[in-house]
């Protein structure tokens, strides 16, 4: 029995990934990850705002110390003394690529096409194996249209592609007008893989205290739906890779998530509920699952159940929704 997959041109030995989260962020808990069977590791985001943010720092210093007398520059710390938070990442990325075996997958978090994304090379030179780029954001500019936010992700997704010479995956959102479009146009842009979806995280209000709030909701297996499809659905148009992010919580939703045809399958809130160990249980579940049905291997089971490969595949789309909204039962 075989669950090794190709993900990214990397041969990994199961489809089980650890998605980038603060158990990512550690060189220990990523030992604990690799021991436990992760196939491979995404570390936690770097994103566009806090690389400007140490941009303008450095330019603030430069210019006072352009402009200052030598005394007056005393008071001021050289800013390449303070640990900026990009160096915290190439530091584990190279600490990483020392100690584990597993392929390094490091991320960037933006949506702007400009100068940080040159941060990708620094990446890779630190020893990541390849770039997952977080399209993350928000349409809530009334004045932006959605044409111009997709010209502007296909040029991020070109120019990171152009900065690096490894593997590129893209994670990103599913509100687009048309998903299968964009995800075409992101490929096309030189992506190798995408990881569906980004999971977004809005604010609660408070309506004692007239104050928003943060939240974290930790998915569940409930959430694996909406990826699963979308996954079912662009198998059979794109040749790039597909990985999962999204509700993976027990061995029965990595096989659903591969029957549907994601090459590659990621988990965060089932590790951060039950600890790394539980990549054992995932791991074993589809094992036994796989055996117990009498599939020899998981090129088998990929994409055996995207949409050109089942028989009713119209329930997909608009034709589910009608059909279920019919047949609730009235008394
Ligand atoms: C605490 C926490 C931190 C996260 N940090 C990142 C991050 O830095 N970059 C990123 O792309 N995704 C991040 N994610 C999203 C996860 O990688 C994953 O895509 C999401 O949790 C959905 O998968 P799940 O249902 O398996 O949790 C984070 C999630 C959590 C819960």
């Amino acid at each position: 029995m075989s669950l090794a997959t190709r993900y990214l041109g990397f041969e990994l030995a199961n489809p089980f990934i650890a998605s980038a989260s603060p158990l990512t962020g550690k060189l220990d808990s990523l030992k604990g990850l690799e021991d436990a069977g992760a196939a491979a590791v995404v570390l936690p985001s770097v994103f566009e705002e806090q690389l400007r943010r140490e941009r303008e720092a450095i330019d603030t210093f430069t210019a006072l110390n352009s402009d200052m007398l030598t005394e007056a520059q005393s008071f001021f710390p050289d800013p390449s003394l303070y640990e900026r938070e990009s160096h915290r990442t190439l530091g584990l990325i190279r600490s990483a690529r020392a100690s584990l075996d597993i392929p390094v997958i490091a991320s960037l978090n933006g949506v702007s096409p400009d100068g940080w994304i040159l941060f990708a090379k620094e990446l890779v030179d630190a020893g990541a194996q390849a770039i997952e780029l977080n399209l993350y954001h928000i349409g809530s500019d009334p004045a932006v249209c959605g044409q111009e936010i997709e010209a502007r992700h296909e040029q991020v997704v070109r120019s990171v592609r152009q900065a690096v010479n490894v593997p590129v995956a893209v994670k990103l959102g599913p509100w687009f007008s048309s998903f299968a479009n964009m995800a075409h146009r992101i490929t096309e842009a030189g992506a190798d893989a995408l990881v569906l979806f980004n999971r977004f995280y809005l604010p609660e209000i408070n309506p004692e205290d007239l104050t928003l709030q943060r939240t974290l909701h930790l998915s569940d297996s409930e959430d694996l739906l909406l990826p699963m499809s979308w996954i079912a659905m662009l198998r059979p148009h794109l040749t790039a890779d597909l990985a999962l992010t999204g509700g993976l919580h027990r061995p029965l939703d990595a096989v659903k998530a591969l029957m549907a045809g994601a090459n590659a399958v990621m988990t965060t809130a089932a590790l951060l509920k039950n600890g790394p160990r539980h990549l054992i249980t995932l791991r074993e579940g589809l094992e036994q699952w796989m055996n117990a049905k009498g599939y020899a291997n998981l090129d088998e089971l990929i994409g055996c159940m995207s949409r050109d490969r089942v028989p009713n595949p119209d329930l997909f789309e608009r034709t589910n929704y009608m059909k279920l909204l019919d047949s609730w039962p009235m008394q």
